[in-house]
């Protein structure tokens, strides 16, 4: 391949852009038609591997948020935070693009997949891991200050920085939530609900388990304040 500027990178491909953004390994990553059982496997395929890309940029940015959160650094952290709301936002919409496939032609991509699961996701696992971390750093921090949580959310003046975390991890927990609700939909539009996955799981269970939140006292604090308010004003 001929280009205008000369290329200066070290690797594979013929252009810095191929080298730097490694096109030659990314692109055969994914099976070719002469593999495939159906041709709809590079659309399942597609779709869960940028899902795990997203997802693993969301953890990288999770773990500096937590290192800077361990530092008292909440400012910096947040806009992180907001890379990772928007990761999983990404994640969420990219479901949209399973739809196109037809349910006939799914359990023919379902042939090729074994015993893959979800479940077996690094991305969500990565995720199970560090998000709950967050919690623990922002209630560190509440402590400090000697605050309970209904006094950021009655009277913030002064800890805007932890009030504004607060709704940050809600975001968060909420974006987790809405991927959950969408999943849920897409797999039973797909297979249906009175069957089982390819790990056998029930999808009525992963229809039970989008309430699961990371950070439950974000949302009592809301009824808290709801009784509160019956209370004294
Ligand atoms: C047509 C598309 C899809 C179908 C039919 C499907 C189906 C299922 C089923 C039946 C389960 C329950 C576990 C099992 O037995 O396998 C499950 C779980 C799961 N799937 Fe999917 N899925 C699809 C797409 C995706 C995508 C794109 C992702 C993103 C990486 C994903 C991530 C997960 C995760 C993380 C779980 C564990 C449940 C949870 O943490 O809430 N799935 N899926």
């Amino acid at each position: 391949m001929s280009h205008g500027a000369e290329q200066v990178l070290e690797g594979q491909g013929g252009s810095d852009y191929e080298r730097y953004i490694r096109t030659d390994e990314l692109l055969v990553l994914q099976k070719g038609p002469e593999e495939w059982l159906h041709r709809d496997e590079l659309l399942f395929t597609v779709t869960h591997q940028s899902s795990e890309l997203w997802l693993k940029l969301a953890i990288s940015e999770v773990t500096e948020a937590l290192a800077l959160l361990r530092s008292g650094r909440v400012q910096p952290a947040l806009r992180l935070l907001t890379r990772v709301r928007m990761c999983i936002g990404y994640a969420t919409i990219q479901l949209d693009m399973l739809e196109q496939m037809t349910p006939w032609d799914y359990q023919q991509v379902r042939k090729a997949l074994g015993h893959g699961s979800g479940f077996d996701s690094p991305g969500f696992r990565g995720i199970r891991a560090v998000v709950p971390e967050l919690g623990t750093a922002f209630f560190a921090m509440v402590d400090e200050r000697d605050l309970a949580l209904i006094d950021l959310f009655t009277g913030y003046e002064g800890h805007e920085d932890l009030y504004q975390l607060a709704e940050m991890l809600f975001d968060i927990d909420e974006a987790f939530m809405a991927w959950r609700d969408r999943h849920f939909r897409v797999v039973e539009r797909t297979i249906g609900f009175n069957v089982r996955g390819t790990q056998g799981t029930p999808v009525e269970v992963i229809g039970g388990l989008r309430d699961r939140k990371f950070f439950p006292e974000l949302w009592d604090i809301r009824s808290d304040l709801s009784n509160l308010a019956d209370e004294i004003l």
